[in-house]
Order: structure tokens, then sequence, then C-alpha cells
């Protein structure tokens, strides 16, 4: 009896050290970006699509002058983002807590911050004659 109690809480901890690392893996991820937050910006792209965000910014963040406007390359920062999604009042929805939970919106922020910038017209040879 005695012996499962224990278990049972060494395992409760073992769980709980597990999350703090997972957190720790997850504020890394978002504080080096690059190459590390490739699985993130995958799951960002997912989001990015089930939530709906593409079809008034299009899928690559573009942007449109009809519906809404660009968030990529060079998206603004996560913490602008969440604040702006979470009281929104215009003509875009918001998108509350239980909607969109911060990390979904961590990964897509990921997803974003991935998209290449198009090249410089300086470097197109047509463009320069
Ligand atoms: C129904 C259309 C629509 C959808 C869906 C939508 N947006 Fe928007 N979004 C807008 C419009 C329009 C604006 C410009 C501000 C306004 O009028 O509300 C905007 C503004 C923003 C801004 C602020 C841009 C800036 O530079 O100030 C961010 C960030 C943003 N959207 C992210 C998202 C994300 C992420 C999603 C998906 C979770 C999303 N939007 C879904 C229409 C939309």
């Amino acid at each position: 009896m005695h012996a499962t109690t224990h278990q049972a809480r060494s395992k409760r901890a073992s769980r709980f050290i597990g999350l703090g690392l997972n957190l720790g893996f997850a504020i890394a991820l978002l504080a080096f970006g690059g190459a590390a937050s490739a699985q993130s910006a995958e799951k960002g792209k997912e989001g990015y699509v089930k939530h709906g965000c593409w079809q008034c910014h299009g899928f690559q963040g573009q942007g449109s002058a009809i519906t809404g406007p660009k968030l990529a390359p060079d998206p603004k920062p996560l913490a602008f983002m969440e604040v702006f999604l979470r009281n929104t009042k215009g003509t875009m929805p918001p998108y509350y807590q239980h909607i969109l939970s911060k990390q979904d919106l961590a990964d897509i922020h990921a997803y974003l911050a991935s998209i290449p910038k198009g090249p410089d017209y300086k470097s197109i040879p047509l463009l320069n004659q």
C-alpha cells in the first residue's frame, strides 16, 4: 500500500518534470527560431489552414487588399499577435484561448516566421536591364 502510493507520487513527479522539460523546449524553440522550429512551423501550417487564417490572409500570409493584411514574411512578434487575436473588434473575428490555444498560435507564428522573403529584384536579371 505504502509502496503503491509512493510509486504513484514519483510517477506524478516525473510527469511534472517532463512537462517542465517540454515547456523549456518550446521556449527554446521560440527563442532560437530558425531550423530548430521546423516541427512547430509544420504544425503551425496545419493550424493556419484549420483555423481559416488563409481565407483572409492568403496561404503564404501574403495578404490581400480586400480581405486582410499581409502577415509574412517578417511577422509581427508573437506577443503582439496574441493581444491582437484575443481582443480585436474589427473586421477580423477574435480568436479566444478556447478556440486557438497559445501553443497553437505560437506554432502559427513559427509557420509565418518560416516563410522566406521573395528574392531582391536586383538579383533578377530581367528586371535590371
Ligand atoms: C474573416 C477574415 C479573417 C480571418 C479568418 C483572419 N483574419 Fe487576421 N485580419 C483580418 C483583417 C481584415 C485584419 C485587419 C484588421 C481588422 O480589420 O480587423 C486582420 C489582422 C490581423 C493581424 C494584425 C496585422 C497587423 O499587421 O496589424 C494579425 C496578426 C492577424 N490578422 C492574424 C490572423 C491569424 C493568425 C488568423 C487565423 C488564426 C487570422 N488572422 C484570421 C481578417 C481575418
